[in-house]
């Protein structure tokens, strides 16, 4: 792996090419230019956000400053959109929705100039198991097959239409699916109540629901983790492509988590140039964040090349028209907020600012790009 030499081990202060490190880009967010700038000839760039750090000055004009696209890390997950009680009360098969809750996360991003992937609509986890219940009763058993159709297409039309008619265009994607392959990566997954109820179908019926009540407002993806998987990226192809011949799906999420030695570049590569076959197809990397358990000078400089590396492959394949990557977005703002340190069981540093905001020698290096 090659070292950018702007923030190498040594700190001898050049940079690669003879460039001198500006002492001001270390320690504090001073940096002239930003990543949406950066960027902008070939992607939007997002970050994974909650709505305290949009009400928290310090966290907001950081986000403001290099980011113009955010997903919410929950509050958009049906557990937090769906109301229970309200539900229950409700006498046909329309789950309530909560939208005082929607209300703020739109009214926010909106406010901070934040344009939103709406993240996500049909997920077997983060997703009460009452949604699944007859008369919403978490101790009544499931509902059959045509009711939970029903559920469905409700709670996909009150979401996009409510979204859509009070903040026009802040919501400019959907995760409509997320996860829905197995880990073996050759089929669905089968620990989904919705696959338990609906079958296999229930993958195609969430973005015709979702096309329906979206039209061409939206743009509608399928999101899924170890995307790069050459199994699961040819089972998540065929399936893709099948939705994109009926016009119900716009682009595949790819999540991104990575570590610092896996994947290799040239499998994230080769898979995105699998997704880009599906004509039409947008991709998207949607939860990017390198796990690394070390936050010495010489791994952070390790990190940033890694990161350097794999974003000059992302703006080559966009220059070059091999794949039509609209939008990265990193998975959380800073240290102090990624979910990989509960995940690995030890402190990640999977990102590009420090847990008090301190930009990392990964922000430079992205930075640098041209
Ligand atoms: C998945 C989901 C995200 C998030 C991460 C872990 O990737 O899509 O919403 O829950 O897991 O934080």
């Amino acid at each position: 792996m090659i070292m950018t030499g702007l923030f190498c081990a040594c700190g001898n202060g050049e940079g690669k090419k003879g460039e001198t490190v500006s002492p001001s880009a270390v320690g504090t967010e001073a940096s002239a230019t930003s990543l949406k700038d950066v960027f902008k000839n070939y992607f939007t760039v997002g970050v994974a956000i909650n709505t305290w750090q949009l009400s928290d000055p310090k966290d907001s004009a950081l986000i403001q400053k290099h980011f113009n696209s955010c997903t919410m890390e929950n509050e958009m997950k049906p557990e937090n959109v769906l109301d229970w009680e309200a539900s229950k009360s409700t006498s046909n098969e329309m789950p309530a929705i909560n939208k005082v809750n929607l209300e703020k996360v739109l009214k926010l991003a909106s406010s901070n100039g934040l344009k939103l992937r709406g993240h996500t609509l049909i997920w077997h986890n983060q997703t009460p198991d009452w949604l699944f219940c007859k008369n919403y009763d978490p101790e009544a058993g499931y509902v059959d097959k045509k009711t939970m159709l029903t559920r469905m297409e409700s709670y996909i039309e009150q979401v996009i239409t409510y979204c859509e008619s009070t903040y026009p265009g802040v919501v400019y994607a959907y995760d409509v699916v997320n996860e829905a392959v197995g880990d073996a990566g050759n089929e669905f997954r089968s620990d989904s109540t919705w696959y338990e109820i609906i079958g296999e179908e229930y993958f195609e019926k969430a973005f015709e629901y979702a096309r329906k009540y979206g039209k061409d407002k939206v743009k509608l993806f399928y999101n899924d983790y170890n995307e790069y998987d050459v199994k699961k990226a040819n089972f998540i192809t065929a399936q893709v492509k099948k939705l994109a011949e009926k016009g119900y799906i716009d682009g595949v999420g790819m999540q991104s988590h990575w570590t610092m030695d896996d994947p290799e570049v040239d499998m994230i590569e080769f898979a995105i140039e699998k997704y880009a076959t599906i004509p039409g197809m947008e991709i998207q990397l949607t939860e990017i964040d390198m796990h690394n358990n070390d936050d010495s000078e010489a791994s952070l400089a390790l990190q940033a090349d890694r990161y350097k590396e794999i974003f000059e492959m992302l703006v080559t394949l966009k220059k070059e028209n091999r794949a039509n990557i609209t939008n990265v977005t990193f998975w959380g703002l800073n240290d102090g907020v990624t979910w990989l340190t509960n995940f690995r069981k030890e402190t990640s540093y999977p990102l590009l600012f420090d847990a008090d905001n301190n930009p990392k020698p990964v922000l430079q290096s992205l930075l640098s790009i041209k």
